[in-house]
């Protein structure tokens, strides 16, 4: 073949070419077409190799227009590629289910549930005056949660009326008290603890569930007094529910504590003025408190000439219920979400 027929040769692919590449509809065909042409086998491709037969003064000019031709079929054909590729995804995004184009749907938030928060925050509160925290089983025997707290032999609170039994020896255990008989027998005295946890009563009204929650303390020392226990207490209550409330003590009675003492703090609600929850009187109980009872000493193997304590013990649904002002106990055993849901971002 000659320079001329070559060059004509090359105008003739161009335009075959061009008519071909102006009827490509797909994707495939253009890929195809690319080929047919550019491959390594292709139109082109051979044109460049027909110019050995061609004189030398001839090539120049002939391998300028494959030239020219190549790198024109490559353009046409990129772009014709880019534009099937768009169509290709709008046809895809018009035709599908989702809409690309709405909002994101927000994932709901969790929240700590009040009597975990009411919990983190007395620990924290008793964590930094030194308390460490301890815990016991909630499953216990009857010398742990009554004999060894100095509990008498026929006392109400050991009857089945009040007390979840487990089989003959054992029982859920109605008090986080048992906890200091358990720390006691493992530790000599200097000893400041806490210890926090589910416990269980034949109880169920609007202030009383079967299960509910306790933080119990146990300070053990020499000359430890009743004053320690009063700043120890009110420093506490202060610091949760506000330097604003007062905080008092009533004489009471508990089997493992001598004496023992009612804490009360000013009603949260009216500020001490007397309204419906604290019953006109301005108080509100708060917990239970008192001076370690030698009885119990004497259990554990401690002199209670060498030694002296203080204990409380506390409520935590009563104090949830008084610091985020809710009114019905069984709220917190309910799994309600709207309910739940307001403790969002709130209080620790
Ligand atoms: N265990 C008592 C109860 O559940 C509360 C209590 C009172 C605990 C006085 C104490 C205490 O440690 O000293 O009613």
């Amino acid at each position: 073949m000659n320079g001329t027929q070559l060059l004509n040769n090359i105008a003739e692919i161009r335009k075959v070419a061009e008519a071909e590449i102006a009827a490509i509809n797909t994707l495939d065909e253009a890929s195809a077409c690319k080929v047919k042409y550019l491959g390594k086998k292709g139109l082109v491709t051979s044109v460049l190799q027909q110019m050995r037969d061609v004189g030398a003064e001839e090539r120049p000019k002939i391998g300028q227009e494959v030239n020219r031709l190549k790198s024109h079929l490559e353009d046409v054909l990129q772009n014709l590629q880019e534009k099937l590729n768009t169509q290709r995804l709008e046809m895809a995004v018009a035709s599908a289910d989702v809409d690309v184009t709405l909002p994101g749907r927000p994932r709901p938030q969790g929240a700590l549930h009040p009597i975990t928060r009411i919990q983190e925050e007395a620990l924290h509160i008793l964590r930094g005056m030194g308390f460490s925290v301890a815990e016991g089983p909630e499953c216990e025997t009857d010398y742990y949660n009554f004999t060894a707290l100095n509990f008498l032999p026929d006392h109400p609170a050991r009857d089945m009326q009040d007390t979840f039994y487990v089989g003959e020896s054992h029982l859920l255990r109605t008090h986080t008290s048992p906890v200091q008989i358990r720390v006691m027998e493992k530790q000599k005295p200097p000893l400041a603890i806490v210890a926090p946890g589910a416990v269980y009563r034949r109880d169920a009204d609007v202030t009383h569930s079967p299960m509910f929650h306790q933080i119990e303390g146990l300070l053990v020392d020499k000359d430890v007094r009743m004053t320690d226990l009063k700043g120890v207490l009110t420093d506490f209550l202060q610091t949760l529910f506000g330097k604003q409330f007062s905080v008092r003590f009533r004489p009471s009675f508990f089997p493992f504590t001598e004496p023992s003492t009612e804490v009360d703090i000013q009603c949260v609600f009216c500020t001490g003025k007397g309204c419906r929850i604290c019953k006109q009187t301005g108080w509100l109980e708060i917990m239970g408190a008192g001076m370690v009872d030698p009885e119990v000493f004497k259990s554990v193997r401690y002199d209670p000439n060498e030694f002296s304590g203080f204990a409380f013990g506390m409520g935590l649904e009563r104090m949830a219920m008084l610091k985020y002002h809710i009114n019905d106990i069984r709220l917190f055993f309910e799994s309600d979400l709207r309910f739940l849901k307001q403790f969002i971002g709130r209080g620790a």
